[in-house]
């Protein structure tokens, strides 16, 4: 069959059939916001590099998380920021860390928020690497007794999901084993299996100050160019026992998302990146775009690809959007 007894635009003709027929919709299930929390600061901090998000104080934060919960936000990320950084990341293990003090804050006075926690060391190491540094090699071996200890502190201070983003082989397995050591045996991690080495994390390097101090991170994130490398990255993260799997960043990485979910059957994160929020707020300051349709359209392209959640620091306007 086809023209003149085909046509497609009849079911585009009806706002209401429209919406039928439509295949995808972004609900606010759907989204994870991130924040930041900021040791050593008394009032909330705008990020000049990505426009209405904050570094939160402890207190801040939780204040932010109920009027998230308001909003119909039901889970964050949350992200570190050290008043001192050292070599070793030690930040980021501490049970007084920020992470740690920010998890406890809110899972006392916000108990219905799902909280996730980042699970790395750059934003806690003087270098601003992943990892242990010897010279100028980032350590593989030695940085995963680290990210366990960090794991298990971030899981005993509250956390109920933990999501190792350092990249290093290995690591899904040896958090999985200290967790469930230490009866810990509920808590799913969020597997970063498919951090690529991107540069629209510029943002939020700015906004943590983790830049690395010296080369990049090439030796241990993915290089762009390659898309079966990140299969393989799952596999193994899949066999570590990761419950989910991410990719990230997300847009110039939809491809991916989608051979991802294609492949495998857990669920798939999707990272919308710092760096993919700051060139939605410049052009829509601007009025080069209209930021709450592109914001739609990229939120509803992610789940498309094949995303089960998506991390994104538009959450929070989108849930504002919603409601009006
Ligand atoms: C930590 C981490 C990074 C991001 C999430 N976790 C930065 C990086 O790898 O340099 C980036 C998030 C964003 O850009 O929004 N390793």
């Amino acid at each position: 069959m086809e023209f003149p007894i085909v046509r497609m635009r009849r079911l585009r003709e009806n706002p209401t059939l429209r919406e039928l027929v439509r295949e995808t919709k972004v609900t606010l299930d759907d989204l994870v916001m991130p924040l930041f929390a900021a040791e050593g600061i008394s009032k909330k901090q705008e990020i000049k590099s990505m426009p209405g998000q904050f570094r939160f104080p402890v207190k801040g934060l939780v204040e932010e998380c109920k009027k998230l919960r308001g909003l119909g936000i039901k889970a964050v990320i949350l992200f570190g920021i050290p008043k001192h950084k050292d070599p070793r990341g030690a930040g980021a293990w501490s049970d007084q860390g920020i992470v740690q003090q920010a998890v406890r804050a809110v899972k006392d006075r916000v108990p219905e928020m799902f909280v996730i926690t980042d699970l790395c060391l750059c934003e806690y190491t003087s270098h601003g690497h992943c990892g242990i540094v010897s010279g100028k090699k980032i350590l593989n071996d030695p940085t995963l007794e680290v990210l366990a200890k960090t794991a298990l502190s971030q899981v005993k201070a509250g956390a109920d999901l933990v999501a190792p983003s350092d990249m290093m082989d290995g690591r899904v397995g040896k958090i999985r084993e200290t967790l469930d050591r230490n009866g810990f045996h509920h808590i799913p991690i969020l597997a970063y299996s498919a951090k690529y080495a991107s540069a629209f994390y510029g943002p939020f390097r700015e906004a943590v100050e983790s830049a690395p101090e010296f080369g990049d991170r090439k030796s241990y994130q993915m290089d762009p160019a390659n898309a079966r490398m990140a299969l393989r990255e799952v596999e193994l993260d899949i066999m570590e026992g990761a419950d989910m799997v991410m990719v990230k960043p997300a847009l110039a990485y939809l491809d991916i998302i989608k051979r991802v979910r294609d492949r495998y059957d857990l669920p798939v994160a999707a990272y919308n990146v710092s760096g993919e929020y700051s060139m939605v707020k410049a052009a829509a300051k601007n009025g080069w775009l209209d930021e709450k349709k592109v914001v739609l359209e990229i939120l509803t392209a992610i789940k498309r690809a094949g995303a089960d959640l998506i991390l994104s620091y538009h959450s929070s306007d989108f849930a504002k959007w919603s409601k009006e």
